[in-house]
C-alpha cells in the first residue's frame, strides 16, 4: 500500500507531534515534581526572564485553579509573602495562598489584602476586553501585571490598553506553552498613574 501524504497534511502531523511532545514532557515533570498542571513551567520561565517575584511580595493570581501558578508564586515570595488564588472552581488549600471562590471581578479582594496593594498580578483567566482586570492596585512604583492573551484575538487592542497602562510592556512566549500555538503572554511593568478622573473602569476588578 502506498501512503501520500500532500506537504501540508506532513506539515500538520509534524506540528500535531510536537505539540503532544512538548505537552506530554511538560505533564510527565509537573506530575513528578509535585506541580498541579504543566502551567507552572510557564510562570517559572516567565519569572526567570522578567524576575517578577520576590520574597516578601504580595501576588494575585486570577484564574488560578487547579493551582500550579499559586504554588510556584507561594515559593518564590517565601519567606514574608502573600498570595491570593481566585477562581470560579474550587481550589484545593495550598500552603501559604488564601483561596477565593468566585469570578475574579467580583470577589472581596480589597478584604483578602487587608489594606495593603499587590506587588505582582497574574491573570491566566482567558482574556477579553471586558475581562482586563483594573490594575490600580498594582500602581506600586514597581508594580507587575501577566497577562495571558491570543495572537490575533484582539492582541493589538490588549496590547494598546497595556501600553496605556503601564510604561514597559513585553510579550513572552513560554516554552511549555508552545503546543497552544496562539497563547502568549503580556507583562506590564512601571504602571503608570492613572487620571484619577478616568478610574475606577468598569472593566474589571476593582481590588
Ligand atoms: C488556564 S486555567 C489556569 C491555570 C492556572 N494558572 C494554573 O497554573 O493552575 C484558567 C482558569 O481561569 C478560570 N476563570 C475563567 N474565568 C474566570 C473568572 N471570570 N473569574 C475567575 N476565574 C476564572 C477558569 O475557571 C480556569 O480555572
Amino acid at each position: 500500500m502506498v501512503l501520500a501524504y500532500s506537504s501540508g497534511a506532513m506539515a500538520k502531523s509534524n506540528k500535531q507531534w510536537l505539540r503532544r511532545h512538548v505537552t506530554d514532557h511538560y505533564v510527565r515533570k509537573a506530575r513528578e515534581q509535585g506541580y498541579r498542571s504543566r502551567a507552572a513551567y510557564k510562570l517559572l520561565e516567565l519569572d526567570e526572564k522578567e524576575k517578577l517575584l520576590r520574597p516578601g511580595a504580595i501576588v494575585v493570581d486570577l484564574g488560578a485553579a487547579p493551582g500550579s501558578w499559586s504554588q510556584v508564586a507561594a515559593a518564590r515570595t517565601r519567606p514574608g509573602g502573600k498570595v491570593i488564588a481566585v477562581d470560579l472552581l474550587e481550589i484545593a488549600p495550598i500552603s501559604g495562598v488564601t483561596v477565593l471562590k468566585g469570578d475574579f471581578r467580583d470577589v472581596k479582594l480589597l478584604e483578602a489584602l487587608e489594606g495593603r496593594r499587590a506587588d505582582v498580578i497574574l491573570s491566566d483567566v482567558l482574556p477579553n476586553l471586558s475581562g482586563i482586570p483594573n490594575v490600580d492596585q498594582a500602581r506600586a512604583s514597581d508594580g507587575v501585571f501577566v497577562l495571558k492573551a491570543f495572537q490575533g484575538e484582539a492582541f493589538d487592542e490588549v496590547l494598546q490598553r497595556l501600553k496605556h497602562d503601564f510604561g514597559k510592556v513585553s510579550v513572552r512566549k513560554p516554552e511549555a506553552s508552545r503546543g497552544e500555538s496562539r497563547e502568549t503572554y503580556v507583562v506590564g511593568r512601571n504602571p503608570r498613574k492613572m487620571d484619577p478622573l478616568q478610574a475606577p473602569q468598569k472593566t474589571g476588578v476593582s481590588l
